[in-house]
């Protein structure tokens, strides 16, 4: 039905190649139809003849962007742009429906004639927006509900392919988890128990959460994630009561990848504080972890943490988080990976991404992540600036790279003191392996 009514407003652009209108409610229909590329081609045209149209304009912010982080709902609507009439909004507000946009284009409905607020069913916007805009008035009862956080269970839509290199990484992820789940027969049969949990450790933006959230949809698994920082709470037994919470909704939700994130809050100095409130907690986890009274089958626990050597000792003894993963910056390959994992979806020409790996030795994922879209940034904003539609070059991302540095330096720095000289029963073997290939040890 979408394809046919693009298909006859391509004949009727064709038809009429100077209609501006028929051009532009093409190109937004092929915005919202995920061929921004097709789209940015008739924007190109439209701001040919008129280098000013703010329609145009704002549908091309759309189109470069609708590859960079989807819309959130506190993101302006761009097509307002397009009909800049105030009194005609609430009309498009009172239409959220994503699922019948693309066939109830929006400009139709703001040129409807409108007799202004009178017209504005404030009942039913108010239908629709609760639970996404808090109440304007609360009674008694939901003073309860404060204080203890809402744990997100999310279904993950990226997998181990999205993630660029970290072959080690897989490999280890693979023995522990994907292989006894895929043969349980074998589980069973060597007794290895998917209770425990892996510790990963490295600095920060090399894909600790980013490789979480990938075993997940590898497994098919639902992915709760959590930082520590925000389970501990002031209130005796509030901590322990929230940490409970977390592996029941895990448990409740199995298979499940459970994520604690900032593990390390957890130890931080306790036995200089003889912090009793922080023992508890621990002792919490570490029951948790063990699942005595309660199944711990199929929730697969994944901590992280940028300080292993702030995590509690306690909880890496054996049987707990005693398995660890180095999560490194990645090497060149990876390198590669990742970019071309960020310019995929973004209009781009002529990229030579192995060129690209080889200059970013000692970039995180996250910087890698951080250069594509300032590259994708600047082609945008060239684009509006000279009213010509181009696509991101080589130049776009060298210029990006010359602005950008990498941000790992300080931890490696802080790192290699651990390294060096706590490195008790060589538990940071792996760690100091890695900074003698950078000639830091
Ligand atoms: N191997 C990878 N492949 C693809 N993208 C990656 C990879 N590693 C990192 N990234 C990108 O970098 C971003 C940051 O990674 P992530 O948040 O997982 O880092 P982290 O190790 O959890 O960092 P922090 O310690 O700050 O929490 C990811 O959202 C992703 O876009
Ligand atoms: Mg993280």
């Amino acid at each position: 039905m979408h394809d046919a009514l693009l298909d006859s407003l391509r004949r009727a652009v064709q038809a009429a190649p100077t209609d501006v209108a028929l051009r532009l409610h093409l190109a937004e229909l092929l915005i919202d139809g995920d061929q921004a590329t097709e789209a940015l081609t008739h924007l190109g045209v439209v701001l040919q003849h008129d280098p000013t149209s703010a329609p145009a304009r704002s549908l091309l912010t759309r189109a470069m962007g609708s590859v960079g982080p989807p819309r959130t709902q506190d993101d302006p609507v761009p097509d307002s742009v397009a009909t800049p009439d105030p009194v005609t909004e609430p009309d498009s507000v009172t239409t959220p429906d994503p699922v019948t946009e693309p066939d109830l284009p929006r400009r139709d409905q703001a040129e409807q004639p409108t007799d202004g607020k009178a017209g504005f069913d404030w009942s039913r916007a108010e239908g629709e927006f609760a639970g996404v805009v808090p109440p304007m008035f609360v009674d008694g009862d939901a003073e309860d509900a404060e204080g203890v956080p809402a744990y997100d269970v999310e279904r993950s839509t990226v997998t181990l392919a999205d993630v660029g290199g970290m072959e080690p990484v897989k490999a280890r992820l693979e023995a522990a988890f994907l292989a006894p789940m895929r043969n349980p027969e074998l589980k069973a049969l060597y007794g290895k128990s998917l209770r425990g949990g892996l510790l990963l450790y490295g600095p920060p933006g090399c894909g600790k959460t980013f490789i979480a959230r990938a075993l997940a949809g590898e497994l098919g698994a639902q992915f709760v994630s959590v930082s520590l920082a925000d389970i501990l709470d002031m209130w005796i037994g509030q901590s322990e009561r929230n940490l409970h919470d977390v592996f029941e909704l895990a448990r409740r939700n199995a298979p499940c990848v459970l994520f604690l994130d900032e593990i390390d809050a957890l130890g931080q100095k306790r036995s200089q504080l003889r912090n009793s409130a922080m023992r508890s907690t621990v002792n919490q986890l570490l029951a948790e972890l063990d699942g005595v009274s309660t199944a711990n089958e199929g929730v697969f626990v994944l901590a992280a943490t940028n300080a292993p050597w702030d995590v509690d000792p306690a909880l890496r003894r054996p049987g707990r988080l005693d398995r660890t993963i180095l999560v490194l910056p990645p090497d060149e390959p990876a390198r590669a990976a990742i970019l071309r994992h960020h310019l995929r979806d973004r209009p781009i020409a002529s990229i030579d991404v192995t060129k690209l790996a080889k200059r970013t030795d000692g970039f995180s994922g996250a910087d890698l992540a951080h250069v594509c879209e300032a590259g994708a940034e600047r082609a945008l904003l060239d684009s509006a600036r000279t009213g010509t539609t181009r696509m991101i070059s080589m130049s776009d991302l060298e210029a990006a790279l010359r602005e950008i540095k990498p941000s790992i330096r300080p931890w490696l720095e802080s790192a290699r003191n651990v390294a060096l000289f706590a490195n008790e029963g060589g538990q940071y073997d792996e760690l100091l392996a890695y900074l003698k290939t950078r000639k830091m040890a």
